[in-house]
């Protein structure tokens, strides 16, 4: 097809580095993109992980030091996925290599770290996009259309959020997320907090202040090792804030949990205005929830196919899901790199990236006093 192909580099090949060579390695579903991922090399220090991508053809080099990978001429951009302690640095020596870089959120480990990142990124000319999939279901599309249609009057309320139950099972032994040394102080809401608040960013709805009730996990879980270890990073926040939307002051409530009963992976958005409203919920895939208001007051159900950003050779009845979105994200890093988005959703910027932190830094500054915080 003569599609352009761009050399990916993956640091940090776990649970996301393999969810993104499995995007590349079926590339062909794309129908409408001028780019081609070759993943070429991989650098994690463990060396199972690593042996996982010997089934890549393409991927030459496998490496413990993710310093070969960027010496790699054939790496044109970067994908990190490490521990958020190390978001900082790895991301800084990717910049510094000349390389263009795809960070997993949350940017770093704090909102120091992040600004760090942002400004680097700047100075380096790099193109430099964060991660966070959920807006490219074709459902969460659909609710930003409506959100912006100007067709739902007044907009009365905003939920947008994210639950799991994973940490629900107290038996799970503790990985680096248990810990506020790699996880971060923010816990819950570097893990979740990008995809919650990635739609209200993009659509201008920043929080102009918010009221933040954060709540631990289990203090102690097994280490893995036959032994117990404290854990100590908070595991659901609930963020009521209000946001100006058109001159006028709406609440807004982004939630992110790790402890959500009944909740395997929920991501939703609810916009809800006087004359109109949608809603969408990972829950229900295919479900759009459409508010009409009037003298009787509608809420109608559609059953969406695979309308998403980029067109795919599935067809247009078939049900999205975690893996499709995941490829569209790409697609849409690459088409923007190229300069070929053309209007369609692109991914969370630097300066996104650095906006959720300042509502997470609000987020922990409200819990510490119990106050209501302005940004
Ligand atoms: N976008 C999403 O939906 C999503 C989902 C989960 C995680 N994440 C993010 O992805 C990142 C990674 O999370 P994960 O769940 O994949 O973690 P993970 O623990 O599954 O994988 C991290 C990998 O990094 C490797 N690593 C650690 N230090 C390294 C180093 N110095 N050099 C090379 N490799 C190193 C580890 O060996 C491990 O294989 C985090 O920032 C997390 O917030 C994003």
């Amino acid at each position: 097809m003569g599609m352009k192909e761009v050399g990916i580099g993956i640091i940090g090949g776990g649970l996301m580095g393999r969810e993104m060579a499995s995007a590349f390695a079926r590339w062909c579903a794309l129908t409408d993109v001028a780019v081609k991922p070759r993943l070429v090399a991989v650098a994690d220090l463990v060396e199972p992980v690593r042996e996982w991508f010997r089934c890549i053809p393409s991927c030459e080099q496998l490496t413990a030091d993710y310093h070969e990978l960027l010496a790699n001429p054939a790496v044109d951009v970067v994908y990190v996925a490490v521990p958020h302690n190390l978001h900082e640095k790895i991301y800084l020596d990717v910049l510094n290599a000349g390389k263009d870089l795809f960070a997993e959120k949350p940017f770093g480990i704090d909102l120091t770290a992040a600004r760090t990142i942002r400004d680097a990124a700047a100075k380096s000319g790099r193109f430099v996009r964060c991660s966070s999939e959920f807006p490219f279901f074709p459902g969460a599309q659909r609710v930003m259309e409506v959100a912006k249609s100007g067709k739902i009057g007044r907009i009365l309320q905003v939920v947008s959020g994210f639950h799991h139950s994973s940490d629900l099972d107290a038996s799970k032994p503790a990985n680096w997320k248990r810990f506020s040394r790699t996880c971060g102080e923010i816990g819950v809401l570097g893990d979740l907090g990008m995809h919650a608040c990635h739609i209200p960013l993009r659509l201008g709805w920043r929080p102009s202040s918010l009221f933040a009730q954060l709540q631990k996990g289990y203090p102690q879980r097994p280490d893995g090792k036959g032994g117990m270890t404290d854990c100590d990073t908070w595991d659901n926040a609930m963020l009521h804030c209000w946001t100006e939307i058109e001159s006028q002051s709406v609440p807004m409530r982004l939630e992110m949990k790790r402890l959500a009963p009944g909740e395997t992976n929920s991501w939703f958005i609810e916009v809800l205005g006087t004359e109109g409203g949608a809603r969408y919920n990972t829950k229900e895939p295919k479900t759009l929830w459409l508010f009409e208001g009037g003298k009787e007051q509608f809420w109608k159900k559609t059953d969406l196919g695979f309308g998403m950003p980029f067109k795919a050779v599935t067809g247009g009845i078939f049900e999205p899901g975690f893996p499709d979105i995941i490829q569209q994200m790409w697609a849409a890093f690459l088409m923007e790199r190229e300069g070929l988005l053309d209007g369609r959703f692109g991914c969370a910027t630097p300066d996104e990236a650095v906006a959720t932190q300042e509502i997470f830094a609000a987020a922990l500054e409200s819990q510490r006093d119990g106050t209501v915080v302005r940004l």
